[in-house]
């Protein structure tokens, strides 16, 4: 066999979500590997070759940067649902990854492949993130919240108007472990049809 099945099965179904709470924000990552991690996002299958991906990484200073733009739109569109807490979770949340990537879609609508596989493909990048996350001893998470859903935070990560943005993938290095997964039976979700 070309690939250690174990260890691939492994992978796969030890993959967790680490969120900010357990990272460790003293021991940043180095920019080389985040880079071959994207390398493995953007290995994702894409219909038409669309290659819908858009990335905009956040390290260093620039997590300053990405705090106080989310913190203050929010501020700015939130009128009357302002949470000052809220608020303050997007102020400080970033500060304790190592990076942290903006997802982007990029619609190519020119060869009318639907604009749900363009997102899909997206998707897809996004799982080789995870798990190229969790191969390299790291740990991330997948989140849409903040300002995932305003257009007026389109802009801001280099996306236009019939781009969208899905959100943002946390990476850092793990001091507080997660626990063992859950998932329901497969039985539940799965239906062969064999005649
Ligand atoms: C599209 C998508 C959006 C998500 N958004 C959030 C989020 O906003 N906040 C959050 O805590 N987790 C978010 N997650 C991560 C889930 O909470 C996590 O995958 C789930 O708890 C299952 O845990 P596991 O990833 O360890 O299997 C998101 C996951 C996906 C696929």
């Amino acid at each position: 066999m070309l690939y250690n099945i174990d260890a691939v099965n492994h992978l796969i179904r030890n993959r967790r979500s680490v969120f900010p709470d357990q990272f460790d924000p003293e021991r940043p990552i180095p920019d080389e590997i985040i880079n071959e991690i994207l390398i493995n996002a953007t290995w994702a299958p894409t219909h038409g070759h669309n290659e819908p991906w858009h990335f905009s990484v956040f390290a260093g200073e620039g997590l300053k940067r990405l705090a106080s733009f989310q913190s203050e739109l929010y501020r700015q569109e939130s009128g009357s649902e302002f949470n000052e807490k809220k608020y303050l979770k997007l102020q400080h949340q970033p500060l304790s990854a190592s990076h942290i990537i903006a997802i982007g879609m990029k619609r190519n609508a020119v060869n009318r492949i639907p604009e749900i596989e363009d997102i899909e493909a997206v998707a897809c990048a996004v799982q080789n993130i995870y798990l190229s996350v969790v191969a390299y001893g790291l740990g991330g998470y997948w989140t849409t919240g903040g300002v995932t859903y305003y257009d007026k935070a389109k802009p801001f990560f280099g996306l236009g108007d019939t781009d969208k943005l899905l959100g943002f993938f946390y990476i850092a290095n793990v001091k507080i472990p997660s626990g063992k997964g859950k998932r329901t039976d497969i039985n539940n979700k799965v239906c062969w049809i064999r005649k």
